[in-house]
């Protein structure tokens, strides 16, 4: 049977996600263990939104509290899935500048060695699956804080003309700028998904998100 594997699956973006693919057909595993509670305090806690899931999609919907630090217990549910895992979407992870500077072992941990224990799961245990990683503009530090803008009638916009005007693509730098200790385990993160796709030749791919 076709799995989703959804970190981060209590979350904003990934409970979309289950959704969505839920719609679609698949069978899901969310992995949460609510850390968002930890982050930001209870109230910030996403465990009402993994038990709705499970109450709307029964079966289809198993959760698993699993921090996706735990290399031991998501080699074991990647070995227990394996070949069926079709699509991993990774969006567990620490999202916040200051959180991170307050404790950036954590920050750390949780957004690169996390995402780092995935990626080598995907591929001892699934190498066909796609993997895609929420990213964040913030790989890109400040620069974009320096493009052109134009003020227009609705909003401020990269000047026409630029080579930017119609989106920052992966061309603009990631050097040379200052990104906040949350933006540089985000780019640990994100440059292992690119570099799991070109060396090991996985269908990886990293996505920068705006909710
Ligand atoms: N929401 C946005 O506008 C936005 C913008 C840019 C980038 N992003 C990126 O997208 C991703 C998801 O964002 P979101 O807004 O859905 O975040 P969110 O905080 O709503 O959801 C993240 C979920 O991951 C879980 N989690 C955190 N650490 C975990 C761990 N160690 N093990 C297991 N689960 C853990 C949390 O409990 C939470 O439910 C993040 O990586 C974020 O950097 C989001």
């Amino acid at each position: 049977m076709s799995t989703v594997v959804v970190t981060g699956s209590g979350g904003l973006i990934g409970s979309q996600s289950v959704h969505f693919f839920a719609g679609l057909g698949f069978n899901i595993v969310g992995i949460d263990n609510d850390m968002r509670a930890v982050f930001f305090g209870e109230s910030a806690s996403t465990s009402w939104n993994s038990q709705l899931l499970s109450e709307q999609y029964g079966d289809r919907y198993q959760h698993k509290n699993i921090d996706i630090r735990d290399r031991t217990a998501i080699e074991a549910l990647f070995k227990e899935y394996g070949a069926d895992i079709e699509l991993i979407i990774h969006t567990a992870a620490q999202p916040s500048h200051d959180w991170a500077a307050s404790d950036p072992h954590t920050d750390f941990t949780v957004n690169a060695n996390g995402t780092l224990v995935l990626l080598e799961a995907t591929r001892q245990l699934c190498p066909e699956a796609v993997f895609i990683f929420t990213s964040t503009n913030k790989v890109y530090g400040d620069t974009p804080n320096y493009l052109p803008l134009e003020e227009q009638e609705t909003g401020w916009e990269i000047a026409a003309g630029h080579a930017f005007h119609r989106g920052i693509d992966e061309t603009m730098s990631i050097d040379h700028s200052k990104h906040s200790l949350f933006g540089a385990s985000k780019v640990a993160a994100d440059v292992l998904v690119q570099e799991y796709g070109r060396y090991f030749g996985m269908k990886t791919a990293s996505l920068e998100v705006d909710v």
